[in-house]
């Protein structure tokens, strides 16, 4: 039967006329069918999907990404079913489709949202021609510990880089609007906490405090909304006691009616059914009835709406208008997107405007790169006198490892490896000797260790590319030990003999414990997961073409044991001071209990990280200095400007990342004693110094303080500009009512 009574809907009306319009003509099935996502993917239509659809049993498939299957599905539920309402073509496209680009906590390292926005921008054209028109992304889950496997898909652990890069993909997802050819919808996810699992494990228990929640994992997902971002996903944890999928407080109270968010939730795969394996229903009857009543509108892959929606309503267990909203809500995303004006399998042809893939691949590669460590400048290669390097490790000739994870459909065969790269840039003049070693990164064997070290004696310099394969990180891939995996550690140790030149390249989905091997390393590049172009990227840089330019989006522990360790933690009532600070291996045997200075710190590691949050070192020398206020003091009426001079000192023109940071010294709730507020990127040519001004105002003062309502509250402030989160170039000010 084909009858496109949605098509008589097509008038000039209101979109929510229009939408009206379409819900008083649908029955219950339809409705409920509206709110269920099922899973298709298995490289066919299979006969009881193709049934459903016509039925109006779905509203929504994931994970086919075939063209023609998915015209296929589309056309059934627009000329088969009775009302014709097209389908929500889902997918994870969550740093590229085909052309990969850095995992998103790589990207993060960029620090720019141009970037990130362009990297989205390419994933939703090379997903929107296959006719997908939505993705779960971006992740804006706030990531503090990284025994986390999917700190890889975060943008790390500050509110305000997340906030700022998540609106970003939103944006390049979504396009300038959503019905432009190749615009897919946006999803927030995991809404809320999720990145506060305990011990890192994913899918675990949080607990996260109301206060830290609005201050913290909620102002991502603020951002996305402010952005636009089309649907919300609800995360797996159980929070506070009431999982996600489930929680009024989330999905009513802070998103309906704090937020007025408009776009439709999601929830996360099988999450609603979840609810009785948490413990909180009893069975699938009752986690329907919990999901629906605290604001869940569509069910992805489960049954528990399709199974318990109609009875639940006979029994007047749930509200009809619970139901009557959520349809409403998707019903104006579909029509948003301009499902119901295109033709099936109607992707547009490519414009020749469209960018280069693989170039945005290798900007934004390149821009994720973060230097930690340069010894007597080991780094950049002198490839003008350079005869020979060993090129050392697994990852540096590892097409689908250095995709990193989340790339159902990234293509290993466009990537570009290090190795190869190099190979291709020097190989004419310099002598490449690659020893693979380890077979994989976790791999103990020790059997290739003489080949490397011969490879080492006798070369002017060895590039060892460590890190994690891709498994190691992403959903459910959470480590206990974050240090490098397999005999890494060892072959280090062992080639540290040699007395050569040893510059590490690490590549990995989290930050990683790197205190055994640090000082072994002349040089050391934290990479991430780089996609496709991570040959060429790396290759650009270690041979200096181009300075690195990345800036830690998380802290690298000294030890695991550290861990919750990041820039924005508390004073407490006992901080740690650098002369207070009696290490483990420094007390005498006979010293009595309070002889160790009584504050916040570890015996065994101290109080500061290897490396701190918005850390990275330039080919070029940054100085800041010349720190200006435009007040001492402001009312919560005024802005305040801060004014720096930013020079280059050094040999090389390359990008900072100047960084603004802020104290509120006291608050009626404690304050964090780093608060990342602002950030500019700016290119100096060799000797070139540049004025940088930040203007701060309430807006960015604002927090939510004991009523758990935003506020700024009058009191004294400091604020520091600098290269990163420990910068020292700082001065004061006042906030008066
Ligand atoms: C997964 C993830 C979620 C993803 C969804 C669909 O389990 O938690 O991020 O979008 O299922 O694949």
């Amino acid at each position: 039967m084909h009858n496109n009574l949605a098509a008589a809907s097509h008038t000039d009306a209101t979109l929510s006329d229009r939408v009206a319009d379409l819900l008083a003509r649908m029955n219950l099935v339809e409705k409920i069918g509206q709110m269920c996502q099922v899973n298709v993917g298995e490289g066919h239509i299979p006969a009881n999907i193709a049934e459903d659809i016509r039925a109006g049993w779905v509203g929504s498939v994931l994970n086919e990404v075939d063209p023609a299957r998915v015209a296929e599905l589309q056309r059934i539920a627009k000329t088969e079913s009775r009302l014709g309402i097209p389908l929500m073509i889902g997918r994870d496209v969550i740093h590229g489709f085909s052309t990969v680009m850095p995992i998103p906590f790589a990207q993060a390292a960029s620090w720019n949202p141009q970037l990130v926005e362009a990297g989205a921008r390419v994933a939703a054209t090379e997903a929107a021609e296959r006719g997908i028109n939505w993705t779960f992304a971006p992740m804006v889950d706030v990531a503090r510990d990284p025994r986390w496997g999917r700190i890889a898909e975060s943008f790390g652990e500050d509110p305000t880089l997340c906030a700022v890069l998540g609106a970003a993909s939103v944006r390049g997802y979504q396009g300038a609007a959503l019905n432009e050819p190749y615009a897919i919808a946006s999803c927030a996810k995991h809404f809320a906490g999720y990145g506060a699992a305990e011990s890192g494990r994913d899918y675990a228990t949080t607990n996260v405090p109301e206060n830290e929640l609005r201050n913290v994992h909620l102002k991502p997902f603020k951002a996305a909304i402010d952005a636009g971002v089309t649907t919300i996903m609800t995360s797996f944890s159980d929070i506070d006691g009431i999982p996600a999928s489930a929680n009024h407080f989330l999905l009513r109270k802070v998103l309906r009616e704090e937020w007025n968010f408009p776009g439709f939730v999601v929830s996360d795969w099988d999450s609603i059914r979840q609810l009785a394996i948490h413990g909180l229903t009893a069975n699938d009857r009752e986690s329907g009835r919990e999901a629906l009543q605290a604001g869940v509108d569509m069910e992805m892959h489960g049954d528990a709406y399709r199974g318990h929606l109609e009875s639940l309503l006979e029994s007047d267990e749930i509200d009809s208008d619970h139901i009557d909203d959520a349809v409403a809500r998707i019903l104006r995303i579909k029509f948003e997107l301009g499902l119901f004006d295109e033709e099936p399998g109607s992707a547009p042809p490519r414009t020749t405007d469209h960018v280069d893939p693989l170039q945005v691949a290798e900007q934004a590669a390149l821009e994720s790169v973060v230097l930690l460590k340069n010894t007597n400048d080991a780094l950049p290669l002198d490839t003008e006198r350079l005869t020979s390097i060993a090129i050392i490790g697994p990852l540096a000739d590892a097409p689908r490892d250095q995709l990193g994870t989340w790339i159902f459909d990234g293509d290993p065969s466009l990537s570009q490896t290090p190795l190869a790269s190099l190979q291709a840039t020097l190989g004419e003049s310099v002598r490449i000797d690659f020893v693979r070693t380890l077979e994989t990164s976790r791999s103990q064997a020790t059997t290739d260790f003489g080949d490397a070290w011969h490879a080492v004696s006798r070369a002017d310099v060895t590039l060892l590319f460590l890190g994690e394969e891709a498994i190691l990180s992403g959903e459910a891939h959470s480590r206990a030990d974050i240090g490098l995996p397999g005999a890494q550690v060892e072959l280090i140790h062992h080639l540290r003999a040699t007395g050569k030149p040893l510059i590490g390249v690490v590549m990995a989905g989290r930050p990683l414990v790197l205190t055994p091997v640090i000082d072994d390393l002349s040089a050391l590049l934290f990479a991430g997961h780089l996609g496709t172009m991570t040959g060429p990227a790396l290759t650009r840089i270690l041979c200096g073409e181009t300075s690195p330019m990345g800036k830690l989006p998380a802290t690298l522990p000294r030890m695991v044991g550290q861990i919750p360790i990041y820039h924005s933690q508390k004073n407490t009532g006992k901080p740690p001071h650098p002369d207070g600070v009696v290490m483990i291996d420094e007390i005498d045997p006979q010293a009595d209990q309070l002889s160790t200075g009584m504050t916040a710190y570890h015996l065994d590691a101290g109080y500061t990280p290897l490396f701190p949050f918005g850390y990275g070192l330039s080919y070029a020398a940054f100085r800041y200095g010349n720190l200006l206020l435009s007040a001492e003091s402001i009312t919560t009426a005024e802005s305040l400007t801060i004014s720096v001079d930013l020079s280059n000192n050094g040999d090389y023109g390359a990008h900072e990342i100047a960084q603004l940071y802020i104290r509120d010294l006291v608050g009626s709730t404690t304050r964090p004693v780093r608060e990342l507020k602002q950030f500019q990127r700016i290119y100096l040519e060799p000797g070139e110094t540049r004025q940088l001004t930040f203007t701060l105002d309430a807006k960015d003062l604002e927090f939510y303080g004991r009523s758990n309502t935003l506020t700024v509250e009058p009191g004294e402030f400091h604020v520091w500009v600098g290269g990163d989160s420990n910068a020292e170039l700082g001065s004061s000010f006042f906030v008066t009512a």
